[in-house]
């Protein structure tokens, strides 16, 4: 069963729910995000954890994953997630956490991904799905595919084309897992 974190649109999560995966929870940093709607038009369970109502980002992480297996979760996927999680929250789902970036790593990690790219003048850039280690965007790599920069791109016209992949290859990612044809190479002390 599947948890899906979430901070914006959620249109990861909207590809995940269409094609059928388990998803039994979601949960954001972001009270506001509209990817919480989805959750609720779909009737999944959705919860709101901002770091503001929580001591420290260790008792938030702490909670959250608590409230994730609570509810049965074995795989953990970031889905446009734009927070990093801390050591109490890696250690709860080790080697079990997914994460969709907007980018070939391990070029252009973190959260500007595409400006990043298109302010380097790359000619092809892409899609990654890889599992969350405590690096930034820096676990081993699942599934990757590129996406070619067009003239005249901006950054709106060049993400609307990754995210298309995206919604391709993060289901087909979380599958193989499902499936038990992914290793978990990444170990938590
Ligand atoms: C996705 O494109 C995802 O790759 C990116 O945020 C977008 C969320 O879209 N994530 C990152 O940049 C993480 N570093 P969505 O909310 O519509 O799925």
């Amino acid at each position: 069963m599947i948890g899906v974190l979430v901070s914006g649109q959620g249109t990861n999560l909207q590809a995940l729910l269409d094609a059928g995966l388990p998803v039994v929870a979601v949960a954001s940093n972001n009270t506001k995000a509209p990817a919480l709607d989805r959750a609720a038009r779909a009737g999944i369970e959705a919860g709101a954890f901002p770091t503001v109502e929580f001591d420290s980002r260790e008792r938030r992480d702490e909670e959250l994953a608590e409230w994730l297996a609570e509810r049965g979760v074995e795989l953990v996927v970031l889905a446009g997630f734009m927070q990093l999680l801390t050591a109490p929250f890696l250690e709860r789902f080790p080697g079990r956490i997914l994460n969709v970036h907007p980018s070939l790593l391990p070029a252009f990690p973190g959260a500007q991904a595409v400006e990043d790219a298109l302010a380097h003048g790359v000619k092809v850039t892409g899609a990654t799905v890889h599992f969350v280690d405590d690096g930034v965007d820096t676990g081993p790599i699942v599934l990757q595919e590129a996406v070619a920069v067009r003239n005249g791109d901006t950054a709106e016209t060049l993400h609307g084309r990754i995210q298309e992949v995206e919604h391709r290859l993060l289901p087909a990612a979380v599958r193989l897992f499902l499936e038990g044809k992914l290793s978990s190479p990444v170990a938590h002390a």
